[in-house]
């Protein structure tokens, strides 16, 4: 080809990108010149923002959402991939294979890595409280199992993973503590130990106490209460995490506030860690219809939602300077545990992305919000 011929071919193609550019432009005014619209940069120097990942999103199969999460978030969460039964399946085996691919995929963009979760009464085998022959081993044994599943996770892991939720869900809704066998077979200080061990592990890590419904005032009092006590024995807890499963009218705008500042006032980092919004009925609301929405979510549901979204992060936004995180539990509504929790197989609208992985208005309503905020 001549060079004269490769320069016109040059300037067709230059004049072909523009007309693209500017057919996109059209289109999408907003966009040219800007930086794109994402949470992780609208809430720069408010809070994190992170979503919940699932093994498809950082193992490359699905790579939609792969880049929808790093395109919009800077924090993430292990949906499932560090509980302790898929980390430590039997007496003496873990298994890292897929937690290191978690990790490997935060670290690429230097995203802020959490690790979910050390001690919780769901997802934990049955063996870890049983003896060879089923019967409850003693406290030292339970104890000794504890210190070197915690050494060996956060050890794996430390000052890569930034911030653990140590116990999750230790306290019933009378703010009382669950009987687990964690408590039961070990006793009230099993939460101070757990820290205890996390804090050896890794001195550098945040380290919170994770748990849902402590907007509830007899919940919320009893974990006011477990953060005094553990903070007055000098256990080194940096954070609250509440887990954020919302619902269309709970929590109230006034209980989350007062929730937060409560927390604050004791100290500590507040985290949203696990939010959605759940707009389906509970079973027991003596709903007829339990999956209303199956083929789309009506108009009017979406505007509410996206001003329950508005709502919410307006709060947020008012004690940014106490809020570390604000972490959504999954990505777009077709990832979302409440498509098979309480209920198994509906169809869930709970995120701020849609099943195509495309802003909903509750996206644009919690853009919208921090739009609002004042200079940072
Ligand atoms: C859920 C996951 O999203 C599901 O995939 C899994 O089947 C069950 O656990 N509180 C927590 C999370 O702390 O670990 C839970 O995650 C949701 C409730």
């Amino acid at each position: 080809m001549s060079s004269r011929s490769r320069n016109w071919l040059h300037a067709m193609g230059a004049v072909l990108l523009a007309a693209v550019a500017i057919g996109c432009a059209r289109v999408r005014p907003v966009a040219v010149g800007r930086a794109p619209r994402t949470l992780r940069t609208a809430f720069e120097g408010a809070f994190l923002v992170g979503a919940a990942l699932n093994v498809a999103q950082f193992s490359g199969r699905d790579t939609a959402g792969a880049a929808l999460v790093r395109a919009q978030f800077n924090a993430i969460t292990p949906e499932n991939v560090l509980k302790w039964q898929s980390v430590h399946p039997r007496p003496g085996v873990y298994d890292f294979a897929t937690a290191d691919q978690y990790v490997a995929f935060g670290e690429r963009d230097g995203m802020f890595i959490v690790g979910h979760t050390l001690v919780w009464h769901q997802q934990t085998p049955r063996w870890v409280f049983q003896d060879s022959s089923g019967n409850p081993v003693s406290r030292d044994t339970l104890l000794a199992r504890l210190r070197d599943h915690i050494e060996t996770v956060v050890g794996r892991y430390r000052g890569r993973i930034r911030g653990w939720d140590v116990v999750n869900e230790a306290l019933n809704d009378d703010g009382t503590l669950r009987p687990t066998p964690w408590l039961t077979i070990i006793g009230v200080d099993y939460l101070a130990q757990a820290f205890r061990f996390a804090h050896a592990a890794d001195p550098a890590a945040e380290l919170y106490y994770n748990d849902y419904a402590l907007e509830n005032a007899p919940k919320r009092n009893g974990a006011l209460d477990l953060v005094r006590r553990l903070r007055a024995a000098g256990i080194p807890i940096t954070g609250v995490g509440l887990q954020g499963h919302n619902r269309m009218d709970w929590p109230t705008a006034a209980q989350q506030d007062s929730t937060i500042v409560a927390f604050a006032g004791l100290g500590v980092r507040v985290m949203i860690t696990e939010l959605d919004i759940d707009v389906l009925p509970r079973p027991n609301q003596s709903a007829t219809v339990l999956n209303p929405y199956p083929n789309g979510l009506p108009d009017s549901v979406q505007h509410a939602l996206a001003q329950r979204y508005a709502e919410l992060f307006t709060v947020y936004e008012r004690h940014a300077a106490d809020i570390g995180r604000v972490t959504f539990w999954g990505v777009a509504d077709g990832d979302s545990w409440l498509n098979h929790w309480p209920v198994r197989g509906r169809t869930n609208y709970p995120l701020l992305f849609d099943r195509q992985h495309r802003p909903k208005p509750a996206f644009e309503a919690v853009m919208g919000v921090a739009a609002q905020a004042p200079a940072r």
